[in-house]
């Protein structure tokens, strides 16, 4: 029963949004399947007629698709690798920049994994969105633990952002500087950045990541900020005074990680309108909808609907430039991994089949002309 309420309340959402967007959509099923894999040739040695890329679509829509990439299964999977350069004109590796795997001890940086992903797009024709600088997790302990005074920290900060943005720079479109700064009712993250620098190191990061790569478009990204709430009322307060005090802030990324379990957000395009508003553009960055494990029809649908919304939030927005889906496959999702007992939560299933969330985003940017 309280399925049903939570269900009827985001395909009321969806419905809404697409009516707005696209009157003529609501005609489709929206249950349909989606073409299978790519056909190699038809019968009789005709080649079959090959499905719209999700990535050709958003080139006629004018926005970017992208996916997180998982940087084993891109060296180690060529039926991987094949959809990320198919299917996308943006990638985001997913763990390969974090300071992690780039600085794991101090002052020696691996950027292997990262620099295959780059040339990977390169020779894709992809732009790379950068993730991430300054973020509370995945931090090796020689930082965390290092007992550090506040002067030190800095400087370590100050040279890892210098390192890192100096490295990629020219080959990065979009960086996430900042990453979860704020807690959801809106006050800052009590992280070791905050504890250790005060809340005046975000300003310091994109001042830093900006004397690095001039060029790459800044970003600050969070998670639960797709409509209008406390959290994301915090983010917009954020911007406004960076932009005033002339931080050199242009962006703001909207993670989107949902679950059918709770409505799609809504209001997602007047929150990104705003954001628009401050001269800044926006991005959905990390969308995935994840469904208690067995999924039924009606969290399908919920799924295929939430995917819409954020999509269309973004399509609805001027200055949304890019909608980067949190890894395609379920393959590698890292949703069961965190949320026990959720999954399916990707547009592609285990065995790199489309799945109907795949035929609902393509419809939404088929009918997008804007
Ligand atoms: C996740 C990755 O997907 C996992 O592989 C990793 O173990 C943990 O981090 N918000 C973010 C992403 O900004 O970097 C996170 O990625 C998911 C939540």
């Amino acid at each position: 029963m309280i399925k049903m309420t939570r269900v009827a309340t985001v395909g009321a959402a969806a419905a809404g949004l697409m009516a707005f967007l696209v009157p003529n959509v609501m005609a489709s099923s929206p249950g349909q399947q989606p073409p299978a894999a790519p056909a190699k040739g038809g019968p009789h040695g005709k080649p079959a007629p090959s499905p719209q890329t999700l990535r050709a679509l958003a080139d006629r829509a004018g926005i970017h698709i992208g996916t997180a990439v998982n940087a084993d299964a891109l060296a180690g999977e060529p039926q991987y690798a094949d959809l990320v350069g198919a299917q996308f004109n943006s990638v985001t590796p997913e763990n390969a920049m974090k300071w992690d795997a780039v600085e794991p001890t101090r002052g020696t940086y691996n950027y292997t994994q990262a620099d295959q992903l780059v040339a990977f797009a390169k020779a894709h024709g992809q732009l790379v969105r950068g993730h991430t600088l300054v973020w509370h997790n995945q931090l090796p302990s020689w930082v965390t633990a290092g007992d550090f005074s506040a002067a030190e920290l800095r400087e370590i900060l100050h040279q890892h952002i210098t390192a890192e943005v100096s490295h990629f720079k020219g080959k990065i479109w979009q960086w996430d500087v900042v990453n979860e700064a704020f807690n959801e009712d809106g006050t800052l993250r009590d992280s070791i950045w905050l504890q250790k620098l005060g809340p005046g190191y975000i300003a310091d990061a994109f001042r830093w990541a900006h004397q690095a790569d001039p060029k790459a478009i800044l970003f600050y990204n969070d998670y639960n900020i797709d409509g209008v709430n406390p959290k994301s009322n915090a983010v917009y307060d954020l911007v406004s005074s960076l932009r005033k005090q002339g931080v050199p802030i242009q962006g703001v990324g909207d993670q989107g990680h949902l679950d059918v379990q709770y409505p799609a957000p809504h209001d997602i395009a007047t929150n990104l309108a705003r954001f628009d508003k401050l001269g800044v553009q926006t991005a959905i960055t990390e969308a995935d909808v994840r469904i208690p494990l067995p999924a039924d029809n009606t969290e399908v649908e919920a799924q295929n609907e939430a995917y819409q919304t954020l999509l269309e939030g973004c399509l609805l927005t001027r200055h949304c430039t890019d909608f980067t889906v949190w890894g395609f496959t379920d393959k590698y999702s890292w949703v069961p991994g965190t949320f026990t007992g959720e999954g399916q939560a990707n547009i592609y299933d285990e065995n790199y089949q489309p799945k109907t969330a795949y035929t609902a985003i393509s419809q939404d940017l088929t009918l997008a002309g804007r």
